[in-house]
């Protein structure tokens, strides 16, 4: 059964304050009957998933534990065979297996099919794995979070054809937007175009001098990612229309050159945190029974360790 966040839960936000604590979580319930899962990755070490899990765990007072799983290729399918043995519910996959987890998967969700991947895998009672794509979802509601509202026939404009373009485009068709993506390598967005056939091509040169056209911006490439291959990507606005809103997957650095290039002609900014938090609620609720909030205080969390 799913229970929803705000009921007064042992170690609930709400029965914190009303204790008038205002540190961390209270310590984790991790009995013989604990509830698992956990990320798998190579390399896992980055994830920033065991930190936000575990967080709720101790926030909803839930007897679990999330921890990372280092699985290498090749061993990905004898790894998720063993930990559903072990008694887990499921796990989130990331690089390099979320294909290898969408072949595996005995029933794959909208989401999954459209986004070619899997990012969510639950266990089921009957011995089937279901596999979900919440990436897509997770930006979307990151938007609606925001206070954006996703209005059918609108038009957004994705940069990359990479998974994460992928996941994002699929998500806004799937909420009606008209939907374009431009990326370096036109082929790559003629194959993904091919994927998602209500998807629109728009050329790299000069999708700047289109931004009229759009309502919405998305940068899922690695352009102004700290470390990456341009961190100071940051084009021209001068074409954008006033309601524009300019949303960067990229979390490092939070407000990324193209997004403080945004504010600064006065446009709507969303950054890449939201989406990181709002794709695991549904993994999370599947495995442990609640939904969990994404607000201030999880972010703060989230952030503590993006700087730590
Ligand atoms: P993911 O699956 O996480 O989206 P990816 O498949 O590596 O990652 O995709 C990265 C995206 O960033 C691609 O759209 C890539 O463009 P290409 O398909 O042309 O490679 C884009 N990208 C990376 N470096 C870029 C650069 N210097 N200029 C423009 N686009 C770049």
């Amino acid at each position: 059964m799913t229970t929803h966040a705000t009921s007064a839960l042992p170690g609930s936000n709400t029965a914190r304050q009303s204790l008038g604590e205002h540190a961390g979580p209270a310590s984790q319930i991790i009995t013989g009957k604990a509830r698992l899962a956990g990320v798998i990755g190579w390399p896992v070490s980055h994830s920033r998933s065991p930190v936000l899990h575990n967080y709720w765990l101790r926030r909803y007072g839930v007897d679990g534990v999330y921890v990372p799983l280092p699985v290498q290729s090749g061993t990905f399918e004898v790894a998720v065979r063993g930990l559903q043995a072990a008694g887990f519910r499921g796990a989130n996959v990331t690089i390099p297996h979320k294909e290898s987890a969408y072949r595996l998967a005995d029933v794959l969700d909208d989401s999954a099919l459209q986004a070619g991947a899997v990012n969510t895998l639950i266990f089921q009672d009957d011995g089937k794995i279901r596999g979900l794509s919440t990436d897509g979802d997770g930006f979307v509601a990151s938007l609606q979070a925001e206070g954006h509202a996703i209005r059918s026939g609108t038009r957004a404009l994705v940069l990359g054809a990479g998974g994460a373009a992928r996941s994002v485009a699929a998500a806004l068709l799937r909420h009606g937007m008209d939907v374009h993506v431009s990326n370096r390598t036109a082929a790559r967005a003629s194959e993904l175009a091919s994927a998602l056939p209500a998807l629109g091509v728009v050329a790299w040169d000069g999708w700047e001098n289109r931004l009229g056209d759009y309502s919405l911006l998305v940068n899922t490439t690695s352009l102004g990612m700290e470390g990456g291959p341009d961190p100071m990507f940051s084009p021209s606005f001068a074409q954008a229309g006033a309601g524009l809103v300019v949303a960067d997957i990229v979390y490092v650095p939070l407000v990324t050159p193209l997004l403080a290039q945004a504010r600064e002609r006065g446009l709507a900014t969303v950054g890449g945190l939201g989406m990181l938090l709002h794709q695991a609620r549904l993994g999370f609720t599947a495995w442990f029974g609640v939904e969990p909030q994404v607000d201030d205080a999880t972010q703060a969390h989230v952030l503590g360790s993006l700087r730590g």
